[in-house]
């Protein structure tokens, strides 16, 4: 199946949300996964939407529970990218209020682009220092 014509990006700036949910409405499996719930299918779709995405933008909690790995460049995607004018890698944003990250991933040190996490004003200013240090100097306050 052609999923690069399925799941064309439209013009202009989009959003596009995805998630994987069983019949019962979980959206974790007995693990507190989402990839124990997650079929071949699924799996494929979830790269198809990130093949030529600007960004991937997660929620803290999905950082803390999925451990996600380095946002690197896969080779299989990089002709795509440049020829769309899109850096080699998906940009990772986190939005977090708290700050209360896994800083020693290796996602925040290994991604092809630093991470961009996202937060709010009243966060303690010690946590945006550590969230700048573990970001390559990328943390917002809004
Ligand atoms: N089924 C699927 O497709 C799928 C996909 C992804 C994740 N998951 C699962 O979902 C679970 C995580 O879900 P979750 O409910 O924790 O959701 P989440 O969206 O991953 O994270 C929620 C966190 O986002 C931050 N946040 C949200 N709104 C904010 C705001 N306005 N300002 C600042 N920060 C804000 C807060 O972070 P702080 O607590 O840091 O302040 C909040 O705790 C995990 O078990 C994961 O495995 C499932």
């Amino acid at each position: 199946m052609d999923l690069a014509s399925l799941y064309r990006w439209p013009e202009g700036p989009w959003l596009r949300t995805m998630m994987v949910m069983t019949l019962d409405g979980a959206t974790v499996g007995a693990d507190g996964l989402s990839g124990s719930i997650s079929g071949a299918a699924d799996k494929r779709v979830f790269m198809e939407a990130r093949r030529l995405a600007d960004v991937v933008l997660v929620g803290a909690g999905t950082i803390r529970a999925e451990r996600y790995k380095p946002m690197v460049t896969k080779s299989t995607w990089l002709e795509a990218r440049l020829a769309a004018g899109l850096a080699p890698a998906p940009q990772v944003v986190i939005v977090s209020g708290r700050l209360d990250l896994p800083w020693e991933e290796p996602l925040f040190s290994e991604s092809a682009l630093p991470v961009i996490v996202a937060t709010g004003t009243e966060v303690d200013p010690a946590k945006v220092a550590e969230a700048r240090r573990s970001c390559g100097g990328r943390a917002f306050r809004r």
